[in-house]
């Protein structure tokens, strides 16, 4: 572990501590690009940790970030159909349109517009080093970056700044971003005076889920279990699960990490210790596992999965609910790029 990750870590810890206890001091940011459907891995490694937060009383914006989906390919597919999607599983997951403004990139020009005086303040090479973007484009097999690829950090930074959110809930590949984003706020503020707060990172309790390969969960590996997805279709999924030939399961992450990855899924639908379900199991196998990974699976998510069927007969509602998100979002970054353009002096009536 790197010195400024376990630093983030620790960040983290004392944030959590402060956003419960003042809530009202804090503006929170999350985003996704809507590039699918999501899936448990997201549910559990972010999205749950959203409605947490958005329950603690601090003011949540959620971006769905559509340009950002053609950084990394040249189609966007069909992305109204994955922004609704995208909505009506945050809002399945707990999401409150009440509580959180939810606005896509697309529908905010003053936020686009806080990019040009940004780009002014970061160098070329600076956006080169920037770690995340080229993982990225190595595992999207890009040999050559487009400019909105290389620039895309700092076009978070504006999804971040546009509303002035001091607090940032993400996974560890994009603190190099909000790093970012802390240095053109603090350059924007030394060069024309106070206007930006520098965000922090806060850090999701670390959940680690892979697919049913065993690989890192992604949408084009066929590896994933859908929030969408029928109990047929999770059982037809878990079935093809990679896993082993020792008949006693154990809880082994070292040596057995396919096995250990479906107890810890299940140890998460059922709050049981994976451990615990383990010793259960015994020497049933792996039929008998996943059988109750199934389960644990469709138990869990039925609630949310019948709220997800309810909204899907209601675009309606979902579109009134992004409609309402992007005025909002408007509204106050009109008000930023105004408060901008009169510090940089191009207020001209
Ligand atoms: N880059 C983020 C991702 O790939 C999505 C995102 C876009 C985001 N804008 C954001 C996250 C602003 C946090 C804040 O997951």
């Amino acid at each position: 572990m790197t010195d400024t990750y376990r630093a983030s870590i620790e960040r983290s810890a004392a944030l959590e501590r402060d956003i419960a206890e003042h809530p009202g001091n804090y503006r929170m940011l999350t985003g996704d690009r809507p590039t699918g459907a999501l899936h448990i891995g997201h549910y559990f490694g972010s999205i749950q940790n959203r409605v947490r937060l958005q329950e603690s009383g601090a003011e949540v914006w959620q971006i769905i970030a559509d340009y950002q989906v053609i950084t990394d390919r040249e189609i966007a597919g069909d992305i109204q159909g994955s922004v609704r999607n995208l909505i009506i599983d945050s809002l399945a997951a707990g999401m409150d349109p009440a509580k959180a403004t939810m606005f896509t990139h697309s529908a905010v020009p003053s936020l686009n517009q806080l990019l040009l005086p940004f780009l002014s303040l970061v160098s070329v090479a600076e956006l080169q080093r920037n770690p995340t973007v080229k993982d990225e484009a190595a595992s999207a097999g890009i040999t050559s970056i487009s400019g909105l690829m290389l620039t895309y950090p700092v076009h978070q930074a504006a999804d971040i700044l546009f509303c002035k959110g001091n607090v940032v809930p993400v996974g560890k590949d994009q603190l190099p971003h909000i790093e970012q984003t802390r240095v053109v706020a603090r350059r924007f503020n030394e060069r024309y005076g106070m206007t930006f707060p520098e965000p922090d990172a806060l850090l999701a309790p670390v959940t680690h889920i892979l697919g049913t390969d065993g690989t890192k969960m992604s949408k084009s590996k066929g590896n994933t279990i859908e929030l969408r997805m029928t109990p047929d279709e999770t059982a037809k999924r878990i079935k093809g699960a990679k896993t082993d030939s020792d008949r006693v399961i154990t809880f082994d992450p070292a040596n057995r990490p396919e096995v250990a990855n479906l107890l810890t899924i299940a140890s998460l639908c059922e709050g049981t210790a994976p451990e615990q379900i383990a010793t259960e199991i015994g020497d049933g196998g792996c039929a008998a596992l996943t059988a109750r990974v199934t389960e644990a699976i469709n138990t869990y998510f039925a609630p949310l999965r019948a709220r997800r069927a309810e909204l899907e007969q209601d675009l309606g509602y979902i579109d009134s609910v992004l409609a309402d998100g992007n005025k909002r979002a408007n509204e106050v970054g009109d008000a930023t790029l105004a408060e901008v353009r009169t510090k940089m002096g191009m207020m001209y009536s």
